[in-house]
């Protein structure tokens, strides 16, 4: 894609009329009201706020009291069976609210009810309705059908649902962040994820109505985007009349043109297909911010071939030297998994040795849970006894632990560029943001609000959190995208 085509799309994008925010105001009938419980990755949050946009075209509006909705709704995750048990226990718990209010509708939303399907409705009696991912669309259908006396069902996958045409409603929104889904879907076919399966097939959703949600968010006051996917190093769209096409390094830029005050942040990104592109466009923005999660899994290059990741410890290793090199000083965290099917005593401290390589800042550790119809579930075996891998799981952490102490005391007397997101929650006179390297920062007070750049000088860390004061006079942020 030329500048002068990127162009043309931010200007489409400020020229484009203000996107309608739902009004439940002018519907003269009886407004419902929806509960909304969202479990899992970020994803599932921002679908959430989709199932709020669809609901309010037909009338509907949140809560946040359950005992005064009509239709109560479970946004689900399968990725580890702990996350379905979380779910199968909420429900008991709607069990009894429906004895209260027998009128009420349960659904449940995401990706069990996908893994599950009709299922669900056997093993769950208080759930009347189960919708996967790509049928959102249909839930006002569906509640209706259920209404009419029907439990209904609809995990119809989609080739080309991106819901592209939504403006999300912000449920819980600070805002100052918001998330913006830019795909759908997974294609990598990790053995051990049942992701592919609940979220189907990977599809990018038009880079035209990314920049205008941007847009939007950037109108009404919003400091800070993170583009979600699977796996955004992926992305990729073709335009119909042109044949241009975009990919992600494109997209990050041309979103951080939008405004040099938004923060644009963004994951998954895989190893596998991170490219160097991307780091320069982010070496290149002031506003494209020094922070990448990038999951390992394992640090053994046997695991990671088992596990179907495409790419050895080597490879991985030369991912980190290169993030190193383009954006010194770059935020990098991970996501590891323990006793993984045949890990030895080996691969474990393979792993140990890549985290202490790359020096994580943080990461997302968990244990090994075996995912019906996976590749792995069905031909590896789940051999790691459960005290294995909990032991490997607490080295991984107390690993982390130290190398996230050692990465925050790295940055005792630096100064941080610092979004404020809210009040700290242990002291009202503290407020809490984040760095361009996503570390959370409290500091006090002062005169600031949420939503300010302040500049924080680092006095003080714990393992988890850099404590600074402002520092005086406060630099204005820079107007410049360029670094
Ligand atoms: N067991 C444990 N962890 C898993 N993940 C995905 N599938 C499983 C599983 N079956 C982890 C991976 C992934 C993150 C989102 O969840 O680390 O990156
Ligand atoms: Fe699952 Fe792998 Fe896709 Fe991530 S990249 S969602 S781990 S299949």
């Amino acid at each position: 894609m030329s500048h002068e085509e990127e162009r043309k799309l931010l200007d489409e994008a400020r020229q484009g009329e203000v996107l309608e925010m739902p009004n439940n105001e002018s519907t003269d009938k009886k407004v419902k009201k929806v509960y909304l419980e969202s479990y899992g990755c970020q994803m599932n949050f921002a679908d959430s706020e989709i199932v709020a946009s669809i609901l309010a075209k037909d009338g509907y509006i949140t809560t946040k009291n359950i005992d005064e909705s009509d239709v109560v709704f479970l946004n689900t995750c399968a990725i580890r069976d702990n996350a379905e048990q979380k779910i199968r226990n909420r429900l008991r718990d709607f069990q009894k609210i429906k004895k209260r209010n027998p009128g009420m509708i349960v659904g449940m939303l995401g990706c069990m009810a996908e893994r599950l399907k009709h299922n669900v409705l056997e093993e769950e009696k208080s759930v009347d309705l189960v919708v996967g991912p790509d049928a959102y669309r249909d839930l006002p259908n569906l509640i209706k059908e259920v209404e009419g006396g029907h439990k209904s069902v609809n995990v119809l996958l989609s080739r080309e649902e991106t819901y592209a045409d939504i403006n999300p409603v912000r449920l819980d929104s600070n805002g100052v962040s918001a998330f913006i889904s830019i795909m759908r879907g997974c294609d990598n076919m990790c053995s051990f994820c049942v992701v592919p399966f609940t979220r189907g097939r990977e599809r990018s959703r038009d880079p035209h109505s990314i920049i205008k949600e941007a847009q939007e968010l950037v109108n009404n006051g919003y400091k800070e985007v993170t583009l979600l996917g699977q796996n955004v190093d992926s992305y990729k769209w073709t335009e119909e009349d042109s044949e241009e096409k975009v990919n992600f390094s494109q997209l990050l830029k041309i979103v951080a043109a939008i405004d040099s005050s938004l923060r644009v942040r963004f994951s998954t990104s895989h190893p596998k297909d991170m490219t160097d592109d991307v780091l320069y466009a982010m070496a290149e923005h002031h506003n494209i911010c020094d922070y990448i999660h990038l999951p390992v899994q394992s640090g053994s290059s046997r695991l990671l071939d088992l596990m179907n990741r495409g790419y050895t410890r080597e490879w991985y290793q030369e991912r980190i030297d290169s993030i190193r090199r383009i954006i010194p000083g770059c935020g990098i965290s991970t996501d590891i998994i323990t006793g993984f099917c045949s890990e030895s005593d080996e691969d474990h401290q393979e792993t140990l040795e890549v985290m202490r390589y790359s020096g994580y800042d943080f990461a997302y550790m968990f244990k090994y849970s075996e995912r019906p119809n996976t590749a792995a579930a069905k031909k590896l075996t789940d051999d790691v006894p459960e005290a294995v891998k909990q032991k490997r799981l607490e080295d991984v952490i107390k690993m982390q632990h130290d190398l996230s102490f050692e990465s925050n005391k790295i940055d005792l007397g630096k100064t941080f560029e610092v979004l404020i997101e809210g009040t700290s929650k242990r002291s009202a006179e503290k407020l809490y943001g984040r760095s361009s390297q996503s570390k959370v920062v409290v500091f006090p007070k002062g005169d600031h609000q949420k939503g300010d750049y302040v500049h924080v000088k680092i006095t003080d860390c714990t393992s988890g959190t850099l404590i600074g004061e402002v520092v005086h006079p406060s630099t204005p942020r820079l107007q410049s995208t360029k670094k």
